[in-house]
């Protein structure tokens, strides 16, 4: 998805709040604008949509509900959090009724509050981020994009334009990290209800009664701990898309009202005695093999079926080798923009050694790769000892060992030195320093306090390195480029 700095707006008539969101949300990373009351919020909104809005619900003027009834007929696929105090929090229930991201209460919990505005941006522009299909070239690099040539993906292409404007609950079928989710987005964005919310659950990766109430929401009691009401992402995402990923995994209970939700159009709250008419599509991916899950008791069979009407099935890379050098090619210019460096090019035995591997883990280890390869590339051409130290494993067709990297990079600077730009030091250093940053996020998983730990620096001067490399190296691509 786009790299580019998120942009997070905050309507709260207290300036003293407004200004620590700001230094703390400015330290993660965020730009940030503020407004001091709903109607600035909307004229805010209206004059540049951010990817989020944290807002109070209690302001002179007009409300936050109104305020986000305003902003949400502007954009309805803007994620807002509305901010709440004891004996408010009906508000904010309504306003996540009407689709708002979510709600915090007042006092906030710091790192839940961070985690929380991380998940609503990524949601907000996995609906509002463009997916290229089968598109080439820069139009392809500056979007997410579907990339292939092969048989097997026009096929595909055709698929997504023929079921993408009808309602049709559409089922993505395919191996790991052959583009199912970008698919589900793609079909969402071609979709009549390409400007209403897309919302994704995981069925994995929350726990089975996280996923029931998550999906279907409560009513106050329904549980111990249920104590007050909360909507369900089927019932906010009302109008829009709700894109059910790795529905093989989903349990059998909730597989039951799933298939309620399809034959009935409506939900009923845990704990709830109303039914609430919803109209959702739905969309699921999967890579289970769903006939034998039917056949072993842990898949419903009428859900099967009702699924499976619109299918689309992703070829595995290994089927559709033709589209390696494509793959790569893409890979090397999106991945580079986003590093801030130019695309180095590839070597011809490196793109052959690319093309012959199996893939297992298919487009995504693929991309993994040529991101790894790009870090241990210092301005040359990819070559196939890059290549080779970027996949985990020793790849099929050899290559030769590990070579010093002292010599690769006394070889870079050398070539660097005889360039005769100016402020050379500082680059290089920018460069070294932004490299060794890198790493070392790599190998924490992107944990930026561990990161921290492993390079003997403390968080803030970690976040503050990031941001001065980051952007002296931007800037510089953006005075070449002019
Ligand atoms: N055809 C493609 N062209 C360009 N990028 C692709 C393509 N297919 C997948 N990708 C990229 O590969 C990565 C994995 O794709 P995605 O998450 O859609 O796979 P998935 O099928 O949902 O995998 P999983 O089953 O593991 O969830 C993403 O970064 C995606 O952008
Ligand atoms: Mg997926």
């Amino acid at each position: 998805m786009d790299s580019r700095t998120a942009q997070i707006l905050i309507v709260d008539d207290d300036h003293q709040l407004r200004q620590s969101f700001e230094r703390l949300l400015a330290a993660e990373g965020y730009a940030v604008r503020t407004a001091s009351s709903g109607e600035a919020g909307i004229l805010a909104v209206r004059e540049a949509v951010p990817d989020l809005v944290v807002m109070d619900v209690r302001m002179p003027g007009i409300s936050g509900l109104e305020a986000y009834a305003a902003m949400r007929e502007f954009e309805p696929r803007l994620p807002v959090i509305i901010m709440t105090a004891f004996g408010t929090t009906d508000i904010a229930i309504e306003a996540t009724k009407m689709g708002a991201y979510d709600y915090i209460l007042k006092p906030f919990d710091i790192p839940e509050i961070l985690k929380l505005i991380e998940k609503a941006v990524a949601a907000g522009r996995s609906m509002r981020s463009r997916v290229a299909v089968g598109e080439e070239g820069e139009a392809a690099v500056a979007a997410d994009a579907i990339i292939g040539r092969s048989q097997a993906m026009q096929d595909l292409y055709k698929a997504i334009g023929r079921a993408a404007p009808t309602d049709a609950t559409v089922l993505i079928r395919g191996e790991s990290g052959t583009g199912k989710e970008l698919v589900a987005r793609a079909v969402y964005q071609h979709s009549l209800r390409a400007d209403k919310p897309f919302l994704v659950i995981n069925c994995v990766a929350i726990p089975e009664t996280l996923l029931e109430s998550e999906l279907f929401g409560y009513e106050k009691g329904a549980f111990t701990g249920a104590t007050g009401r909360k909507v369900g992402k089927i019932e906010q995402a009302n109008r829009g898309t709700v894109f059910l990923d790795e529905i093989g995994d989903m349990p059998l209970s909730i597989q039951a009202k799933i298939l309620r939700l399809l034959q009935e159009q409506n939900v009923e709250r845990l704990g709830g005695r109303q039914v609430i008419p919803v109209d959702v599509r739905i969309i699921a991916a999967t890579n289970r093999d769903l006939e034998a899950a039917v056949r072993a008791g842990q898949f419903r069979e009428d859900l099967y079926y009702r699924l499976k009407v619109v299918t689309m099935a992703m070829p595995p890379l290994r089927e559709r080798p033709g589209d390696i050098p494509l793959l790569v090619r893409y890979f090397l210019a999106r991945y580079s923009r986003e590093m801030g460096q130019p695309d180095p090019g590839v070597s011809d035995e490196a793109m052959a050694l690319l093309t012959t591997q199996p893939w297992p883990g298919n487009v995504r280890e693929l991309g993994n790769t040529v991101k790894k390869a790009l870090i241990f590339n210092l301005g040359a051409p990819l070559g196939p000892d890059e290549v080779q130290k970027a996949s985990g494993e020793p790849l099929r067709g050899g290559g030769p060992a590990e070579a010093d990297p002292g010599d690769s990079l006394a070889r870079y600077v050398r070539r660097e030195l005889a360039s005769g730009r100016e402020s050379l030091f500082e680059d290089l250093m920018d460069r070294f320093g932004l490299l060794v940053i890198r790493e070392a996020l790599e190998a924490t998983g992107g944990n930026r306090s561990q990161a921290a730990r492993l390079l003997g620096l403390s968080r803030p001067t970690l976040l503050a390195k990031i941001e001065k490399y980051g952007l002296r190296i931007e800037s510089r691509v953006r005075q070449s480029d002019s």
